[in-house]
């Protein structure tokens, strides 16, 4: 039987290849998309499956619980899935507030509304699964020194960020429901993603945008933090198994296995850009070390043992393809780029960049 998928954030970056990947791998779906259409929203991301009966989309706030209220009563979700959230590090440390509202209040948000919405009379709540896409950053930081350690699910959440700090708060509401009411939850621990429409202000796409108009390529600090970067769609597959054969109240880690420094991330894409357009001039000479960010994190690094034993997800897209086909997508995608790297937003990006 068809299912209803409640997606907040589906016209963000991940909420929208995970939108994508849903409508083209299941026939028996029904995705209502809620977003806010924040900075980082954007509907042109979804232009193939407006016309989809399959496909509804509401712009609402995920803190505005009369309207996300109204929107169970009209679509009888039989699942959410939470990607809503202000997702960059640097904006948590200037604006920490706006994070702590729609990652915490709007998770609570949804939470009570989707409890109120699937409680039955004997207090159980049926068939239904609500899951919480978190992070790997909860966990805090770890060592360089000590590669062969990883987070795991047991691992203390420990947050350094005003983001990572807003999303740890979000995840222990979510056991609380859990823990508290019995609510089926679910929360995956996700790693770097990367790939097509991700916002220009993250490490990958800033640097191909950079590099491909010679501008310069700003590495933080000695550019020696290491981040453990996972191609999207392989995010959305995990997502997918874990929404329908994880098993209730479970965490899940989600990780490449692919710890790299950013350097050498930074290198990859002058290679790469240098070699796709055929352009001499995009070298190493265009990389500029600035300050470093804040209370930086300096190593992230998942080993997926959980997810792959349960549910048999690992990673599938090799680094050295992934970088190359989400090259070539922003190649192919030049309009996209500069849509959403000008007007106000961008200007209010770049503003918060140059006050740093
Ligand atoms: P994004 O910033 O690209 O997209 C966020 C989306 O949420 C946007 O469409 C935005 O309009 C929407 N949104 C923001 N505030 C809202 C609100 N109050 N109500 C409704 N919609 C709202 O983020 P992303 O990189 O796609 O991340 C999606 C989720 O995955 C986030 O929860 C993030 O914490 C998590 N995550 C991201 C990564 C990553 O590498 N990008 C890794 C692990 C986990
Ligand atoms: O680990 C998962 C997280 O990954 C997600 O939860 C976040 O939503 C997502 O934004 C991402 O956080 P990071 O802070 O790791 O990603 P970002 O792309 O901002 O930075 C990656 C690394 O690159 C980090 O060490 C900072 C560095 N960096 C970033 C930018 C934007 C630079 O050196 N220069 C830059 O201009």
């Amino acid at each position: 039987m068809s299912k209803t998928y409640l997606v907040t954030g589906g016209a963000g970056f991940i909420g929208s290849n995970f939108v994508l990947y849903m409508l083209e791998n299941h026939d028996d779906v029904r995705i209502v998309n809620v977003d806010k259409l924040t900075y980082a929203g954007n509907l042109e991301n979804l232009a193939d499956v407006e016309d989809d009966p399959r496909y509804a989309f509401s712009q609402t706030d995920i803190c505005d619980k009369p309207a996300v209220k109204a929107l169970f009563e009209k679509y009888q979700p039989d699942y959410v899935v939470n990607f809503a959230a202000e997702s960059h590090v640097d904006r948590s440390i200037k604006y920490p507030e706006v994070f702590a509202e729609t990652n915490v209040m709007g998770t609570v948000t949804m939470l009570n509304c989707a409890k109120e919405a699937w409680e039955q009379a004997d207090g159980t709540y049926g068939d239904h699964k609500y899951l919480q896409v978190s992070t790997d950053e909860v966990y805090g930081s770890l060592s360089i020194d000590e590669p062969d350690t990883f987070f795991r699910e047991d691992t203390p959440l420990n947050p350094h960020s005003p983001y990572s700090a807003s999303k740890a708060s979000a995840d222990m509401f979510v056991k609380a429901y859990g823990d508290t009411y019995g609510f089926p939850v679910n929360i995956t621990r996700c790693s770097n993603n990367y790939g097509p429409y991700q916002f220009p202000e993250k490490l990958i796409p800033l640097m191909i945008n950079n590099a491909l108009h010679h501008e310069k390529l700003p590495v933080y600090g000695d550019g020696m933090n290491v981040r453990d970067w996972l191609y999207v769609a392989d995010h959305c597959k995990a997502i997918d198994m874990v929404l329908t054969g994880g098993k209730t109240g479970e965490v899940y880690n989600v990780g490449g296995h692919n710890e790299k420094p950013n350097m050498f991330i930074v290198r990859s894409i002058i290679a790469e850009c240098s070699k796709a357009v055929d352009d001499p001039a995009i070298t190493e000479a265009l990389i500029e070390h600035v300050t470093d960010r804040k209370g930086h994190d300096r190593r992230y690094g998942i080993a997926p043992d959980k997810i792959k034993a349960d549910l048999g997800w690992y990673p599938e897209t090799a680094f050295e393809d992934g970088i190359v086909l989400t090259i070539d997508w922003y190649l192919a995608h030049e309009e996209w780029m500069s849509h959403v790297t000008s007007g106000a937003y961008m200007d209010y990006y770049k503003r918060m960049y140059e006050g740093r």
